[in-house]
């Protein structure tokens, strides 16, 4: 897996266009956990939904192992910022709906599903619908359905923007014990640079719209990371100044 941006714009048309994205290039290579932080309207969720193929940029070329796949659907497992699960399936239902728009085989999907449902602590809730679970096991549930998609790279936007401080804390150990387990290729978005920081090999700065990438930081910190660190916590400034700009 190899995801290569080269000088991707995007403007939305209307009364007043606005330019969401400019010039953006990038690399991600196989196995990489890499986050996109930006502020709020500086074209994050727009990257991921032409990542996605849900949008066509203007201009510049997105390429998966080489092969162009601009405004194509299909090639990316997406986790978009509001999900979310269909309230009239059950969990195991609802994760394996993947599997059911690609036309796969259901049997072999339900098992590979219920296979996983420990890992992400949904053990026992198969036959549970959406509103009997709490929010983080939603948000579970939800990169579950992602991550069946089988694709090579995983776009994740914002996936704990709406959880409380210690669900998300325990949200994000729970990411990095699951990335060493299936060791997918991520891109995470995510507006909290701690989050950033504790998550990732390499971290995406957009500046404010239009966004343009102003920084591509890699972080050589040991997992798992310890917040109160010197090394962490220079990270941490370095992002915020970057975010700054
Ligand atoms: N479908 C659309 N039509 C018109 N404008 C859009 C559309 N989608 C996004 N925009 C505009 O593009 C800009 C970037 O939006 P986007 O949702 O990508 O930002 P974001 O970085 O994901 O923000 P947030 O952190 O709040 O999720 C915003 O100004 C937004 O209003
Ligand atoms: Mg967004």
């Amino acid at each position: 897996m190899y995801l290569s941006l080269q000088r991707v714009s995007k403007t939305f048309d209307g009364e007043r266009p606005v330019q969401a994205l400019a010039e953006v290039s990038f690399d991600i290579r196989q196995g990489e956990f890499v986050s996109l932080i930006g502020q709020s309207g500086s074209g994050k969720s727009t990257l991921c939904n032409l990542i996605a193929g849900l949008l066509t940029p203007d201009s510049g070329e997105i390429r998966l192992d080489g092969r162009l796949i601009n405004g194509q659907t299909g090639h990316v497992g997406y986790m978009p910022q509001r999900d979310l699960l269909m309230p009239w399936r059950t969990v195991l239902q609802n994760v394996i709906l993947g599997a059911e728009i690609a036309r796969q085989p259901l049997e072999q999907a339900r098992r590979r599903a219920r296979a996983l449902l420990p890992l992400f602590g949904l053990e026992g809730f198969a036959d549970a619908y959406p509103r009997q679970l709490s929010g983080g096991m939603r948000q579970r549930a939800a990169l579950l359905r992602t991550i069946l998609m089988e694709r090579s790279l995983l776009l994740l936007d914002e996936p704990f923007g709406a959880l409380d401080a210690l669900t998300r804390r325990e949200m994000q150990n729970w990411l990095l014990m699951v990335w060493a387990q299936l060791q997918p290729t991520v891109l995470f978005v995510t507006h909290d640079v701690r989050e950033a920081a504790l998550l990732s090999d390499r971290i995406l700065v957009l500046s404010a719209r239009p966004g343009r990438l102003i920084a591509d930081v890699p972080v050589a910190l040991p997992r798992p990371r310890c917040e109160s660190d010197e090394a962490f916590l220079r990270l941490q400034a370095q992002l915020l100044g970057a975010l700054a700009t």
